[in-house]
């Protein structure tokens, strides 16, 4: 089952197009996990979970009780010891909740301001996310914020590939080019672009002219119906029919790459 990290420039599109790959591939018949490792948390939305069922859920990263339960620290300190191999395998199940097929976890985020730490919560984390990644039956798809980088060092390797969300722009491309290295660092061994919000073959060429070295997944057209599913809180799935067309055609795409074992490799 395909592990995914979806990336990119703040506000590119990483959420929408996480969603409607978690329902494409929810739809197909797959067990998918959402990982939303966002502080403002709108996967749930995206992927059609009601705000009110939304604003119950406590993020991982702030159950103080459990992260105490499991590491044998209270968040926050510096303890001088804890387990740094915590228990996780059941928090997916109990922690995460289901709707249309997928299962969302809300991992929450640690502010380390960038640099990392090892602290109880970071730990179990890391731990969880790890677990998620190797072990689970599921297909994982992770929205991914430029904040978790360090969560995600020495957990992400085993994700088979990093998706870089750019829009037609030169910002955008250079992220797309830093991610790349992040992902090498990380011994990622695959970085895919996706174009959002292309208006016609213009953008398309100038992504593809613009990384010729990564392997394009495909497109997503700038679409009022994308936009207005999350002014509305909705799923991009259940309101934006074009935008459900393009991305099941980068889902087949990625299929026929991941399957012949030919994307380009990092480096
Ligand atoms: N294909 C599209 N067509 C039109 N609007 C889009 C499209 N994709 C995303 N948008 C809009 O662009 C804005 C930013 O998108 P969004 O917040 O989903 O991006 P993001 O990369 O997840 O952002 P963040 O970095 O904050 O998590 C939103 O208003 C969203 O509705
Ligand atoms: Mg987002």
């Amino acid at each position: 089952m395909l592990k995914l990290a979806i990336s990119g420039k703040g506000g590119v599109g990483k959420t929408p197009l996480s969603s409607l790959l978690a329902r494409i591939y929810a739809s197909k018949g797959h067990n998918v996990l959402a990982i939303d490792a966002n502080p403002d948390a709108n996967f749930g939305a995206a992927l059609g979970i009601p705000w009110e069922d939304i604003e119950k859920i406590t993020p991982i990263a702030e159950m103080n009780a459990l992260i105490e339960e499991r590491t044998g620290a209270k968040p926050g300190t510096s303890a001088p010891f804890f387990k740094l191999n915590p228990k996780v395998d059941d928090i997916p199940d109990r922690f995460s909740i289901e709707k249309n097929g997928v299962k969302l976890l809300m991992m929450g985020t640690v502010d380390t301001g960038g640099a990392g730490c090892i602290c109880p919560e970071s730990t179990l984390l890391k731990a969880l996310l790890s677990h998620l990644i190797l072990r689970r039956e599921d297909t994982v798809i992770l929205d991914m914020d430029a904040g978790v980088e360090h969560l995600a060092r020495g957990t992400v390797r085993a994700v088979d590939a990093f998706i870089v969300v750019v829009e037609p722009g030169q910002r955008s491309v250079q992220t797309a080019k830093s991610v790349k290295k992040l992902a090498a660092d990380l011994g990622v061994k695959t970085t895919y672009v996706v174009g959002n919000k292309v208006n016609g073959p213009e953008d398309e060429e100038f992504v593809r002219k613009n990384l010729p070295d990564f392997e394009v997944l495909g497109f997503i057209s700038a679409d009022p119906l994308v936009r207005e599913a999350d002014f509305k809180g909705m799923s991009p799935y259940d309101t934006a029919p074009n935008a459900v067309a393009e991305v099941t055609k980068i889902v087949n795409r990625l299929e026929e790459i991941q399957g012949a074992g030919n994307g380009k490799e990092n480096s």
